[in-house]
């Protein structure tokens, strides 16, 4: 097998998407090279979740750092230091600066709960429910420039079913979460995936 990618996933809380991506990791699923956690908040679930699963966390704090810029240079300082490969934002909620994402050209990837371009940022799920849709989703997508709107790899439908809580929703779409970006990740890890513009195909 040719060289294995070194991974940097970024998670700001609770981090059940990463573990999902380490667990398949450690069961053997997704041949990495290595995998670290990068964090934003001193005080991420995701940072507990790391020490349980021995994977390598480290803490940046923006507070220490001017503006958005000089804190992604000291992050893609420590991306280069650590020899990374491809970055796996997951519950990342920080937005890239553009040369961070000219830095790793379509090699960041992105989950978000709703069936993009539909219900971008924040509380998706919720602006979905509320809205009355009668199905909601996920995406797996690129990182471009602009926020939630790289080229989509993979989407997941998720029915809203009559009588469902906006809780019981959020379980299934997170549930399938867990699934799908490990799933998608292991065609990245792979290099199975090809971009032509806008499209993405899965080989
Ligand atoms: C997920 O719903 C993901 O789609 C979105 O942020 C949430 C992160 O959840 N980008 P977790 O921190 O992985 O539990």
């Amino acid at each position: 097998m040719k060289n294995k990618k070194n991974i940097a996933i970024l998670a700001s809380g609770n981090g059940s998407n990463f573990e999902a991506i380490v667990n398949k990791i450690k069961d053997g699923t997704l041949a990495v090279g290595k995998c670290i956690l990068i964090t934003d908040k001193k005080n991420a679930l995701a940072r507990k979740r790391a020490q349980k699963l021995q994977i390598k966390d480290i803490f940046i704090d923006p507070s220490q750092y001017k503006n958005r810029q000089t804190y992604d240079q000291k992050i893609i300082e420590v991306l280069e230091k650590e020899k990374i490969d491809a970055v796996v934002l997951a519950g990342y909620k920080r937005i890239l600066s553009p040369f961070f994402v000219k830095r790793f050209e379509n090699k960041i990837l992105n989950i978000h709960p709703s069936l993009l371009p539909r219900f971008p940022g924040k509380n998706a799920i919720a602006r979905a429910f509320n809205y009355g849709c009668k199905v909601a989703g996920i995406t797996v997508h690129f990182v471009d420039e602009g926020v939630d709107q790289g080229p989509v790899i993979a989407q997941e439908v998720v029915p809203i079913k009559k009588n469902m809580s906006l809780k019981e929703l959020e379980a299934e779409i997170h549930e399938k979460e867990h699934w799908l970006y490990p799933h998608i990740l292991k065609f990245f890890l792979e290099d199975r995936i090809k971009i032509e513009g806008k499209h993405v195909k899965i080989a």
